[in-house]
């Protein structure tokens, strides 16, 4: 039981009101305490700051750093539909009308409006030719100029002429891109032993090329001519290395324009692209790394 004498001694030890002290101490001790925990604290936040501030200066704006293996570039297609199946009749309009409108919409990026200020774009010509290089990617050169794209290189698939694609007359068109990786220099095939033989033509200096051939064998002869529109048939190099985002936001990647002109009716058919280069390879898990394939029929009423 806490005697009379007890809890004014507990009080008092919480509270001296002669002595002035606080829990027993003094106030200059509780100052010198509170001292200690700020400068402690003040330290280990500064350590932290300081640490933070080092890891970001070794961070670059313009290129990813931990890109340390340069993933090869996907391939993509436009229209893109689920299951990468397009089935469509030439004689009813609304079953193709989402792949022309997605042509549509993807190649208005390229309009010849948009791609006409001079500070932000320059020609680069419709002959494949070397890399075009834009300084080095941490110089202080700013925004970096981008090559035009004409969508006439696209020839019957352009949209210009045909705000159909083809799809009208039963020979559509499917427009490829090679994706975007900063500063990825894509390396042309080097020699002929990787690439197939219907394919080797196509080989030429400054491109990487585009092919694309029955995926099964049941299909061998079934697919008819598929016909290539772009600069030298493929993805050119002047088009390349690309700078990123923030210093290339106008870029324009080079297409290629792939005409089906005889596919076979009533028939689902798959078909397979493939680009070839030294540095392009394919993937198990990745169908769309260096490849893809789609399958396509048209049906007949
Ligand atoms: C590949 O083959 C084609 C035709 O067969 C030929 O024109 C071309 O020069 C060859 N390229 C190389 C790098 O061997
Ligand atoms: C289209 O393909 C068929 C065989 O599937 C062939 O008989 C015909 O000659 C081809 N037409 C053209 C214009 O190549």
């Amino acid at each position: 039981m806490p005697s009379k004498n007890d809890d004014g001694g507990w009080k008092k030890f919480m509270w001296n009101s002669e002595t002035g002290e606080l829990l027993g101490r003094t106030g200059g001790s509780w100052f010198k305490i509170l001292l200690f925990y700020v400068i402690f604290y003040g330290c280990l936040a500064g350590i932290f700051i300081g640490t933070i501030q080092a890891m970001l200066l070794t961070l670059s704006n313009y290129k990813p750093t931990w890109q340390d293996r340069v993933a090869p570039p996907g391939l993509s297609h436009t229209p893109k539909s689920d299951k990468t199946e397009m089935s469509y009749n030439p004689d009813e309009f609304e079953t193709y009308l989402p792949y022309t409108k997605a042509l549509r919409e993807f190649l208005s990026k390229y309009d010849e409006e948009a791609q006409m200020d001079p500070m932000k774009f320059e020609d680069c010509g419709e002959e494949p030719a070397d890399y075009k290089n834009r300084g080095e990617l941490e110089s202080d050169m700013g925004v970096r100029k981008a090559c035009r794209f004409s969508r006439t290189v696209l020839g019957p698939c352009s949209g210009l002429d045909d705000r159909e694609f083809g799809f009208k007359e039963g020979k559509p068109c499917v427009i490829v891109k090679l994706n975007r990786i900063v500063n990825f220099r894509p390396r042309p095939p080097s020699s002929n032993d990787t690439i197939p033989e219907d394919a080797q033509h196509k080989v030429q200096p400054n491109v990487i090329p585009l092919f694309c051939t029955n995926k099964r064998e049941e299909d061998a002869g079934k697919i008819g001519e598929i016909k290539y529109y772009g600069i030298g048939g493929g993805f050119p190099m002047q088009y390349y290395p690309y700078y990123g985002k923030l210093l290339h936001s106008h870029y324009l990647q080079p297409l290629v324009a792939l005409q089906f002109t005889n596919l076979t009716r009533n028939t689902e058919l798959r078909i397979e692209c493939k680009v070839f280069g030294d540095n392009i390879d394919y993937s198990e898990k990745d169908r769309y790394q260096g490849r893809f394939d789609i399958k396509f029929q048209i049906n007949t009423s």
